[in-house]
């Protein structure tokens, strides 16, 4: 069954708690939660605090952290005490082997992404220590830009990887997904979680998207 992680960075933020809770009731896996420093992504999002308040807000609901910072090891313990569940980095910062052994050490699942311009082959060293892959589908910083059929045969190639080892992490895919038509094409290639921002929280009715997505 694929599963829905929705990308809060398009939820109203005045009405935040009351949004999320909104699709984790509509039958959400998880939500996902988009941090970017404006340094290793061309965009500011939010932080610690917020995590810390939805955290507080909905203990029960798991929390999909995507690091678009870099550094990411620096601050995996802060982010896991303010409520993370899962905290992924991006490849592309270096360091992998150490960020991923300092993320299990804070007790949260791990999760490793690469950009559009990364090879899928690049995340081979490191399958068997992963929790989570998250292929991005446009270049990380911004909600609703158009989804790169490329990320689909990363999928393939990923989801086959994975098969040949015994693996079944979590395959996520982030950008661009939507009921149109990428979502389902992702889930044919393989995906088991998908990400979407403003195809749940721009939708006239969040709730009625995520069970749409939910039924792909
Ligand atoms: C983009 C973020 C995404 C973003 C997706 O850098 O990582 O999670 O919220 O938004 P949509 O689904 O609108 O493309
Ligand atoms: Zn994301």
């Amino acid at each position: 069954m694929t599963q829905l992680s929705p990308s809060i960075l398009s939820a109203d933020f005045a009405h935040l708690a009351n949004d999320c809770a909104a699709v984790m009731n509509a039958g959400a896996d998880m939500l996902h939660f988009d941090v970017m420093d404006g340094h290793f992504v061309p965009n500011i999002s939010f932080g610690l605090p917020v995590l810390r308040s939805l955290h507080k807000a909905l203990p029960e609901a798991l929390l999909d952290v995507h690091l678009m910072i870099s550094e990411p090891m620096r601050y995996a313990e802060e982010f896991a005490k303010a409520g993370a569940g899962i905290i992924t980095f991006h490849y592309e910062c270096g360091q992998v082997a150490e960020t991923i052994a300092a993320i299990k050490a804070t007790g949260c699942k791990v999760g490793l992404s690469i950009k559009p311009a990364t090879p899928a082959e690049a995340l081979l060293p490191y399958l068997k220590d992963l929790d989570l892959i998250l292929v991005m589908s446009v270049e990380p910083g911004f909600g609703g830009q158009k989804f790169m059929p490329a990320a689909l045969d990363k999928l393939r190639f990923l989801q086959d990887a994975c098969a040949q080892r015994g693996l079944a992490p979590y395959l996520e895919v982030d950008g661009g997904v939507d009921l149109k038509g990428s979502g389902k094409a992702c889930v044919e290639a393989g995906a088991n979680l998908l990400v979407a921002g403003s195809a749940v929280f721009a939708a006239p009715s969040p709730a009625e998207a995520v069970q749409a997505f939910r039924a792909l």
